[in-house]
C-alpha cells in the first residue's frame, strides 16, 4: 500500500469540503444549520441524513453511518483510506508528487489515459452514428423491437456502428487520435499488409464502463436473427483499461441502488440488464456469459452482501453454472437464486409479463442457493441410493465454503429436512471433506468440529475476549470523561448523547462500572465529569486509572494506525470517534452473546426449542452484521 505524505492527507483534509463532497451523491437540502437528504447507504423516503458543514461530517439518524469527507467517500465508493484521499485529492486538484516523480508510472498513466480517451471517443461516435446517421435508423428500429425506450438507449449510451469497413478508424485519424490507441483498445484491427478496418461494423454498440463511469470496452451485438458466419455478440478484447474479469456491465449504473436495496440481481445478457433498467430494477449487473471470478464479486461486495442470480431457463445451463456460485459463497457473500420458465431469460421475461408481474414473480421465486441446490440434486436422485450419496456430497461441499460457522449449521438443518436424512450424517460428511481438505495444506493438523465458532487463534490478534472487550470499555470511559462537555448538536452535549447510547450496554469491567455509573451519578446531579476532576478522587482506584486514560492516547481508528497514514487529531473527527467507539462495544458485546447461545444451541435437544434458539441467534448475527456495517467492516471475512 503506497503511503501518502502527511502534507497531502492535511491538504485534503482541509479542503475538502463536506457538502460539496457528499453534494455529488445526494441532493442536499439546507435546514436550519444543517442540510439534509435521504440517506445513501439505506432504503428511506424521508430524508435523515444529515451534513454538519461547520463540523464537517455527515451522520445518518436512520442507519447510524457518520464520519468525515474521507470517510463519506470510503463508505460511498467502497474504498480504503488511501483511495479515498486520492480521489479526493483529484477533486481538489491536490497532486499527490510521490507519484508524479516516478517516470515510469507517469507514462503508463498517460498511456492509459490515452485508451480511456479514445475508447470514450467511439463510444460518442457511436452514439452520434445511432441517433444521427442515415444509417443509425436500422440500429434504432432494432433497439426499438426490443422494447428499449430512448431513456434507457441514452443511460446506456448505446450506439450503433455503420455497416462499413473504416467509419470509426477514419473518423479516429482524422481528428487526431493515433492509430496505435485504436489498436490497443481493438476498436481498430491492422491486418499483416497494414490494411485497416473496424472490428465492429453494422452492430448495435454497448459500452462497458468501469466503477468510475469511463468507457473501458464495448460489446456489440449483430442485427442479423441468425447469421451462422458470425457471432451474435462480439467483445473487446483485453486491453491496459479493459480486464473483462474486473468488468461488470452495468455496475456503473447500478451501484447506487445496490447499495441501497443492499442487493444484487446478477443476469447473464446485456439486454437483461437494459430491460430490467427500464421495468424499474436499476440494481442489476451482467457477468456477460462468463462466469464469474473473484474480482467481479469483490466489486460487488464493496456495494452490498446479497447476491442473486437470475437464471435462463435451461436446465444444463444451471447445472454448468453451479461452481461459480461456490465461489460467491466462498467469498462470504449471500447468494440466492430464481429460475425462470423453460426458454425465458429475464429479458423475455419481463417483456412478455410486464414489470410489476416480473417483480412479484422474483420476489416469489427467489429461494436461497443451497435450498435450491439441495432440491436440484434431491429431485434428481430420488429413489437412487448410490446418487443420492454423490448428491450429498455436491451440496455439503457449497456448504462447506461458507466461511460463517453459524450460516453453515443453519444449512445443514434445512439441507437435512430436504434430503430426509440425519443431520448428522452431513456433518461428518463436512467433517471428513474438511479434514482431507486441510490435511493436504498441513499434514497432521488437528480440526476443530463444525460448530465450533470458529475460534482459530489469529496470529496477529493474540488478545482475548476479556482483553478486547476492556479496551473498547475503556475507550467509551475515556471519551465520555475527556469530551463530555462537548457538543454533539445544538442540543447536545457528548455526556448526554454518550449515556443515552450506552443505557441498553452493561458494562462488565469493575473499574469501568464505577466510572461509568459516577458519571451517571453526576450527570443526575446537574455535573458533568471531566478527567482532571476525578484526577483528584478519593478513591484510590479511580483516581490512578484516569490518570491513565487521560495521560495515554489511544488511537481512535486501528486501522489508520495499521495502515501509517496520518492520524487527524482526534478531536477533529469527535463524532466519528464516539460512534465507532460505542458501535466497536455493542459489536463485541454482541459477538460475546453469540458464543454463548451457541454453546447453548448444542446442548438443546427438543426440536421446537432448537428453532427458537436457533432463530434467536439469527437475530443476533443480524444485529452484529448491521454494526459491523455501520463500522465499515466488511462482514463474514
Ligand atoms: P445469450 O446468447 O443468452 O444472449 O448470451 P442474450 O443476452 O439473450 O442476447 P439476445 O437477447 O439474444 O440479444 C448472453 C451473453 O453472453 C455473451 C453476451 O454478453 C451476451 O449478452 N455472448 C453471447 C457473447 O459474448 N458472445 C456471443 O456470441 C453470445
Ligand atoms: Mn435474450
Amino acid at each position: 500500500m503506497s503511503l501518502i505524505p502527511k502534507e497531502i492527507v492535511d491538504q485534503v483534509l482541509n479542503q475538502a469540503d463536506i457538502t460539496e463532497v457528499v453534494g455529488d451523491f445526494v441532493s442536499l437540502k439546507k435546514k436550519g444549520q444543517n442540510m439534509w437528504a435521504c440517506c445513501p447507504f439505506h432504503h428511506e423516503k424521508s430524508p435523515s441524513f444529515s451534513v454538519s458543514p461547520a463540523k464537517g461530517i455527515y451522520k445518518c439518524f436512520g442507519c447510524g453511518k457518520a464520519g468525515n469527507s474521507v470517510q463519506f467517500i470510503m463508505d460511498v465508493e467502497g474504498t480504503s483510506f488511501p483511495e479515498a484521499i486520492k480521489y479526493l485529492a483529484k477533486k481538489y486538484s491536490i497532486d499527490i508528487p510521490e507519484e508524479q516523480h516516478d517516470p515510469e508510472y507517469a507514462r503508463e498513466q498517460s498511456e492509459r489515459d490515452s485508451l480511456f480517451i479514445v475508447s470514450d471517443f467511439a463510444a460518442k461516435h457511436f452514439q452520434q452514428r445511432l441517433t444521427s446517421h442515415e444509417q443509425g435508423s436500422i440500429g434504432q428500429s432494432y433497439l426499438k423491437q426490443r422494447g428499449l425506450s430512448g431513456n434507457t438507449i441514452r443511460k446506456f449510451e448505446l450506439g450503433y456502428s455503420l455497416d462499413e469497413w473504416t467509419d470509426l478508424t477514419d473518423t479516429a485519424l482524422k481528428a487526431g487520435y493515433q492509430q496505435k490507441y485504436l489498436e490497443a483498445t481493438g476498436l481498430t484491427i491492422v491486418r499483416e499488409d497494414n490494411k485497416k478496418y473496424d472490428r465492429f461494423r453494422g452492430r448495435v454498440m454497448f459500452p462497458i464502463h468501469n466503477v468510475s463511469g469511463r468507457v473501458v470496452g464495448f460489446g456489440a451485438r449483430t442485427l442479423k436473427s441468425n447469421d451462422k458466419k458470425s457471432p451474435k455478440y462480439l467483445n473487446s478484447p483485453e486491453s491496459d483499461i479493459y480486464h473483462k474479469s474486473n468488468v461488470l456491465y452495468g455496475l456503473f449504473q447500478a451501484k447506487q441502488a445496490m447499495r441501497m436495496q443492499d442487493m444484487c440481481y446478477m443476469v447473464e445478457g446485456y439486454l437483461d440488464v437494459l430491460s430490467l433498467n427500464q421495468g424499474g430494477i436499476e440494481n442489476v449487473v451482467a457477468s456477460s456469459g462468463t462466469s464469474l471470478t473473484e474480482g467481479q464479486i469483490k466489486l460487488i461486495s464493496r456495494y452490498t452482501q446479497n447476491i442473486t442470480v437470475l437464471y435462463d431457463g435451461d436446465a444444463a445451463g444451471i447445472k454448468a453454472s453451479l461452481r461459480g456460485i461456490d465461489l460467491i459463497l466462498e467469498l462470504g457473500l449471500n447468494v440466492n437464486v430464481v429460475t425462470f420458465p423453460e426458454g425465458e431469460d429475464p429479458d423475455s421475461y419481463i417483456h412478455k409479463v410486464g414489470d410489476a408481474a416480473f417483480k412479484t414473480y422474483l420476489k416469489e421465486h427467489s429461494q436461497d442457493f443451497i435450498s435450491f441446490k439441495t432440491s436440484l440434486f434431491a429431485k434428481e436422485s430420488a429413489g437412487n441410493p448410490v446418487r443420492k450419496a454423490e448428491a450429498i456430497k455436491e451440496v455439503v461441499a457449497s456448504i462447506a465454503k461458507i466461511p460463517d460457522a453459524i450460516k453453515r449449521t443453519v444449512f445443514f438443518r434445512s439441507c437435512s429436512l430436504i434430503f430426509d436424512i440425519d443431520e448428522q450424517v452431513l456433518i461428518s460428511e463436512y467433517n471428513k471433506m474438511h479434514l482431507e481438505g486441510r490435511q493436504q495444506q498441513r499434514p497432521g493438523n488437528p480440526e476443530p468440529n463444525y460448530a465450533a465458532p470458529a475460534p482459530a487463534p489469529e496470529p496477529e490478534k493474540p488478545a482475548s475476549d476479556a482483553d478486547v472487550l476492556k479496551r473498547y470499555e475503556r475507550e467509551v470511559i475515556r471519551m465520555m470523561i475527556s469530551y463530555g462537555t462537548k457538543a454533539v448538536d445544538e442540543n447536545q452535549t457528548v455526556i448526554q448523547y454518550m449515556l443515552e447510547q450506552l443505557e441498553d450496554v452493561e458494562l462488565e469491567i469493575p473499574i469501568y462500572v464505577k466510572l461509568h455509573n459516577r458519571i451517571l451519578q453526576q450527570f443526575q446531579q446537574g455535573y458533568v465529569v471531566k478527567g482532571e476532576d476525578l484526577v483528584n478522587d478519593p478513591d484510590e482506584e479511580i483516581r490512578s486509572e484516569v490518570i491513565e486514560l487521560i495521560s495515554n492516547r489511544y488511537d481512535l481508528s486501528h486501522n489508520w494506525e495499521t495502515h501509517q497514514i496520518y492520524v487527524p487529531n482526534e478531536e477533529d473527527l469527535l463524532m466519528y470517534g464516539i460512534e465507532r467507539a460505542i458501535l466497536r462495544l455493542k459489536r463485541m458485546k454482541v459477538q460475546m452473546l453469540l458464543k454463548t447461545e451457541m454453546e447453548k444451541l448444542r446442548l438443546v435437544t427438543d426440536p421446537g426449542e432448537q428453532d427458537r434458539q436457533l432463530n434467536y441467534i439469527l437475530n443476533l448475527k443480524a444485529f452484529e452484521n448491521q454494526l459491523g456495517e455501520m463500522l465499515g467492516i466488511v462482514v463474514n471475512k
